[in-house]
């Protein structure tokens, strides 16, 4: 908030993140106060916005509340909760984010045809421990469920969005998979359209102890270590929405449109998720595929990798995560990692 002393009802709504409506019915409630100007028109002092923005943290985590506090609570949840589904799954909101502790293939709190760009890992299938995803079906089943969320994410993209899908080229254990080529046939048969995957070299060369047969043309094995990032479109491939505005300097241009990309890999153990990527990855496809101000989503949201990118680089970034520990990971690399300040929030869990 700015320094000026009072607010008009578009400028308070646009300040506590929620609809001139919800305003109205708000101030009708007794939570938030206004002024009268001399021809009748209402304006909101910053006291009474900051008053209102205390009310609503508090309901994330109060520390033994008042009944009369409790009863103010339970009231703006209840405002917020006829308002609209939008804010069903919501785990958090400021300005330019959203993330929702929900399931990609239930969701229904976002739009269809509302989505610029997605840019995502989806989980590998190679039994990590995820906190609620179960990490090891059985091939087939693996599909059908990669079939389902990518169903999802085609029907929320603009016919001019995009998806930056970054996936294994394999998998070499429990049998030899073309995970890349599979998925990607998926996507064809659902209606995306190709436009060409990145090699991305992830420089992890552990040191190599599986070799099937050493030496012997009998049954060797072989590994690539490197992954996927394969480039899909809904419809058309031109953009023609958005602001039009690209941020992209000319020698990332010119580095990241030679598809093998070099960069290292994310330490689980610093972040703090079983399989993060390093921002770096998400941060490119955003600045190569999206104009400034552009609606990013990231389905399978993790530690908020994708994030950060938006946040840094002045997208909107919509992060769903099926569980709930990290959405709360998320939301604390955006508050340590991108300085987003505690006083941007809108709504903090509150339906948490
Ligand atoms: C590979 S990780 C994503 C990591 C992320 N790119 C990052 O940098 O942290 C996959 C994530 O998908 C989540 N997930 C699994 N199934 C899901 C579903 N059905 N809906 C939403 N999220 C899901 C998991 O909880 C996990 O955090």
């Amino acid at each position: 908030m700015n320094n000026k002393i009072t607010y008009t009802t578009k400028e308070a709504a646009k300040i506590l993140g929620i609809s001139p409506s919800t305003i109205y019915r708000i101030e009708k409630r007794g939570l938030l106060s206004s002024i009268k100007t001399p021809g009748g028109q209402r304006r909101f002092t910053k006291e009474s916005l900051d008053e209102y923005l205390n009310l609503s943290y508090n309901f994330a985590a109060p520390q033994n509340p008042s009944k009369f506090k409790e009863q103010k609570l339970n009231e703006i949840a209840e405002i917020y909760s006829v308002e609209t589904d939008e804010k069903k799954d919501l785990f958090f909101e400021c300005e330019k984010i959203r993330i929702y502790n929900s399931d990609i293939l239930n969701i229904s709190s976002i739009s269809n045809d509302s989505i610029d760009l997605i840019v995502t890992s989806p989980p590998y299938n190679v039994d990590i421990q995820y906190n609620s995803h179960n990490d090891s079906m059985d091939y087939e089943n693996y599909l059908g469920f990669t079939k389902k969320w990518l169903k999802r994410c085609f029907d929320l993209l603009k016919d001019d969005g995009r998806m930056c899908l970054n996936i294994p080229l394999d998998k070499n254990k429990g049998g030899q998979q073309s995970v890349c080529a599979d998925i990607t046939c998926l996507a064809k048969s659902l209606g995306f359209k190709y436009h060409s995957t990145v090699i991305w070299n992830e420089q992890n060369i552990s040191r190599r102890t599986a070799w099937g047969s050493w030496l012997s043309a009998r049954a060797p094995y072989v590994i690539a270590p490197v992954e996927a990032i394969v480039i899909l479109y809904k419809k058309e491939w031109k953009k023609k929405s958005g602001s039009g505005i690209s941020d992209i300097k000319k020698e990332e241009f010119v580095e990241w449109t030679n598809g093998v990309w070099t960069f290292c890999g994310e330490s689980k153990k610093r972040i703090g998720h079983p399989a993060p990527y390093p921002v770096e990855l998400p941060k490119r496809c955003i600045k190569l595929f999206s104009f400034v101000g552009d609606v990013i989503l990231d389905p399978f949201v993790g530690s908020g990798s994708t994030l950060l990118a938006c946040f840094n680089t002045n997208r909107i970034g919509i992060g769903i995560d099926i569980d709930k520990k990290y959405c709360e990971l998320s939301k604390q690399r955006l508050l340590n990692e991108g300085g987003l300040k505690q006083f941007d929030f809108k709504i903090d869990n509150i339906y948490g």
